[in-house]
């Protein structure tokens, strides 16, 4: 086959947010599976360094560009992961993040609705808030405070998720939602407060490892290889299969045992200490992922003590220690 003909035949797929920790790995994996990929980024919390090695790659482009801003061009696939995603980074400017979800999704939408796109929203697990029902399950709607400090995060997906099956009842389009837990990996950004980051480089840096609460709270921990190849799969089953699906690692673990297996793994010094909980911090979360192991054949492979020695690995690079 010659070269033109195998790049006409190549699927064409957009990633916004694709600087990103999450977006970054995705656009590996669609390179690695021939795909031609175009990351659009506004470089919020993403960072070019997370995807300097696709820099040369002819089936790669970047373009520098915000999702709240209409965007024209010609795709197959779209995945729509551009939003912060920690609490620090999505509260900085929390009008600019209630926009990136509404309006961002209003124009991937729009731009799906005129290319004939399928496309595929990076959801969450805060669409459940702070949830009565545990594990959560898909057709649980959800204890969300509207007017609180997380809520431009929240309500954004919540709302984002309204558009993805508006467009779809209304005007057909091929829609897909995952709604993911929390994910951990190289590439997550060192300052983003997030629990694992945070530990690991406490942990590092021999400094005290900041506890929220008594530590009893629990979440679950997906390594980024398990959550790319379910977002990958969800793209590519049945146009039938729209979602919304638990993408996460159902294995539970509370912040004091997180702490421990960072602290062995490490073997750091680092005394914890404790502090007060954010207001609105969801106490439980983990996901029942029954739909995605029936819909997908998908069940997460790597245990935390394996992708937290990657991860591990990878912040010791990047801090040099
Ligand atoms: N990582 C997780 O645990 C997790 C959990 C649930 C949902 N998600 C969702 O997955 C997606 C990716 O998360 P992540 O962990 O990679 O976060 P991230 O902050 O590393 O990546 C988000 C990317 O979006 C870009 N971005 C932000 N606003 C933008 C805008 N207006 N226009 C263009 N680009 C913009 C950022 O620069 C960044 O590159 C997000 O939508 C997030 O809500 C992530």
């Amino acid at each position: 086959m010659c070269y033109t003909t195998y790049f006409i035949d190549m699927k064409k797929i957009l990633v916004t947010g694709g600087a990103g920790f999450l977006g970054s790995h995705l656009s590996d994996r669609l390179i690695a599976e021939k795909n031609d990929v175009l990351v659009v980024d506004n470089f919020f919390t993403g960072s070019k360094k997370n995807i300097e090695h696709l820099i040369n790659n002819p089936y790669f482009e970047l373009m520098r560009h915000d999702v709240t801003f209409p965007l024209y061009v010609e795709v197959n696939e779209i995945y729509n992961l551009a939003c912060p995603a920690s609490p620090v980074h999505y509260q900085h400017d929390p009008v600019q993040t209630t926009k990136t979800s509404v309006h961002g999704a209003i124009n991937m939408l729009g731009l799906a609705k005129r290319t004939g796109a399928t496309i595929l929203q990076a959801s969450t697990s805060e669409v459940y808030g702070d949830p009565e029902v545990h594990p959560q399950t898909e057709d649980y709607w959800g204890r969300v405070n509207p007017i609180g400090v997380r809520s431009c995060y929240d309500e954004g997906k919540r709302c984002a998720e309204t558009l993805f099956f508006d467009y779809h009842r209304q005007h057909q389009l091929q829609i897909k939602i995952v709604r993911i837990f929390n994910t951990y990996g190289p590439r997550m950004a060192l300052n983003d407060g997030r629990v694992v980051s945070n530990f690991i480089v406490q942990a590092l840096s021999n400094e005290e490892i900041t506890i929220y609460g008594d530590g009893s709270q629990t979440r679950s921990f997906c390594y980024v290889d398990d959550l790319i190849d379910a977002m990958v799969s969800m793209m590519n089953i049945s146009t039938e299969v729209v979602g919304p699906i638990n993408i996460g690692n159902p294995a539970e673990y509370s912040m004091l045992e997180l702490a421990e297996i960072i602290l062995k793994l490490t073997g750091s010094k680092s005394k914890l200490v404790f502090k007060p909980l954010p207001s609105d911090d969801p106490k439980q979360r983990k996901p029942d992922i029954t739909l995605a192991k029936d819909k997908l054949n998908w069940a997460p492979k790597v245990s935390v003590y394996d992708g937290l020695k990657e991860t591990i690995a990878y912040f010791k690079k990047v801090m040099g220690t």
